[in-house]
């Protein structure tokens, strides 16, 4: 709702021309924006479950789910209670909490291997936290990443990046200084790349889901842990999506590899602003207080955040992800039999309960291929198709499908009826 001052009527149109009168491009992350669509983006008045209702009243089944914090649903009673108790007692105190040791043992209990986490506000700030431990802890200094993977907007991650950097048609980002990224050596996904001495991190999303989602090829991720393994250099996974959503140990123990560090973010922090980063005691012991990598936050550990990432976390059982599953399995195959019978080309991999959709014959292994896929026109026509029918997909064809424990058979079939009529109309 807008301000008592400001008198902009409360319908898409509206809100977005005055949106971009006072904000960059009348977003507040690029990925929101409707640039790769075309379009106005549809203003959110509430989340209910798998469902948004916009600012006019119009209600979508939401696959979008915050690009990943919704496992839940929109709202969902028990996070919505353990926010408000926790907001009751305050929202900031800036001395440790009970339920930061709490959040911390849960999340090492799940992920086979993790020994110690530090809580911070962003999934940009657990990968910049954890390069720098990383650099810190093996006296080097270079990083190598691989294209189409995002890892927040950190200036030495920001280069061939997915997600927003990709759909804005970006290499990296101006404002980043040559220096900042000479050390970021850029590999393709799935070729496991040569590696010596100088390497501190290997910095990988097990699954890219980034750049539409692309699985790691049997093999990539072990062939990773080798390479590191022979050079001493650290592999970071970066669980930021995939972390407490494709199983309980997320992509540790899907994959059965461990890396030497983590990243979280999205799940965790329930819909509220958190991300961690963790490794073993050893490695994180070079961080201060302890060691001499510094890293710090104000609001890191916040309750409301632990609150809302506990209460998620509580519903994010076995049983749950056995249903998100389900749920994701059901919704590829009625739209892969509706773009089917439509004569669309299309594939959606799958790992679990991620999902993607590119619109090519071929379910892409790298980031050219998913360009290629990516940018050939046909995703924004469906998106649009879709949008008008009442199912919200990203607006861009680099991000994942999300969906949530609300997500129940009415939505999924409702979604395919969907996905029928727009495909017969993209052909
Ligand atoms: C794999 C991955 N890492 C890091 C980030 C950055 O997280 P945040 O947007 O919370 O800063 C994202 C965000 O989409 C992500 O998908």
């Amino acid at each position: 709702m807008t301000g008592a001052t400001d008198p902009t009527p409360r319908t898409n149109a509206a809100l977005f021309a005055r949106a971009c009168e006072l904000i960059p491009g009348g977003v507040n992350s690029p990925v929101r924006s409707f640039r790769s669509v075309g379009g106005t983006p549809y203003f959110v008045e509430r989340g209910e479950g798998a469902w948004v209702v916009d600012v006019e009243g119009r209600r979508y089944i939401d696959y979008v789910q915050s690009y990943g914090p919704g496992i839940a649903g929109h709202a969902h009673p028990d996070v919505v209670a353990a926010v408000a108790a926790a907001a009751a007692r305050g929202t900031s105190y800036g001395a440790p909490t009970e339920n930061e040791v709490r959040m911390a043992a849960e999340m090492i209990e799940r992920v086979p291997g993790l020994e110690m986490v530090r809580l911070v506000s962003s999934g940009t700030e657990a990968t910049m936290s954890a390069i720098r431990l990383a650099r810190g802890h093996t006296g080097r200094n270079r990083i190598v990443k691989f294209a189409g993977c995002y890892h927040g907007h950190a200036d030495a991650l920001l280069v061939a990046g997915g997600s927003g950097v990709a759909q804005q048609g970006l290499a990296g980002s101006a404002g980043v200084t040559p220096g900042a990224v000479a050390d970021t050596v850029v590999a393709p996904y799935n070729q496991v790349p040569e590696l010596d001495e100088t390497v501190a991190v290997v910095c990988v999303e097990p699954v890219a889901a980034n750049m539409g989602l692309v699985a790691p090829e049997p093999g990539f991720l072990a062939g990773l842990r080798a390479a590191c393994d022979e050079v001493g250099a650290l592999l970071l996974f970066d669980e930021v999506i995939t972390g407490f959503r494709l199983c309980r140990g997320g992509a540790t123990e899907w994959f059965g590899v461990r890396p030497d560090l983590w990243c979280f973010g999205k799940v965790i922090g329930g819909g509220l602003p958190m991300g961690a980063f963790g490794a073993s005691r050893e490695i994180m012991s070079s961080l201060a207080p302890l060691g001499e990598v510094y890293q710090a936050g104000t609001l890191s550990g916040n309750p409301l955040a632990t609150a809302a990432g506990l209460a998620t976390l509580a519903l994010c059982d076995d049983d749950a992800y056995e249903q998100l599953t389900a749920t994701a399995t059901a919704l590829q195959e009625g739209m892969l039999a509706a773009f089917a019978d439509a004569g669309v080309a299309a594939v959606m991999p799958r790992v679990g309960p991620l999902l993607g959709l590119f619109f090519t014959d071929r379910a892409p292994r790298h980031f050219d291929e998913a360009k290629a896929a990516a940018d050939n026109g046909m995703y924004p026509r469906f998106f649009h198709l879709m949008l008008e029918r009442g199912v919200a997909l990203a607006p861009g064809a680099y991000e994942a499908i999300f969906v949530s424990l609300a997500h129940g058979p009415d939505e999924i079939d409702a979604t395919v009826a969907a996905c029928r009529s727009a495909a017969a109309e993209l052909v």
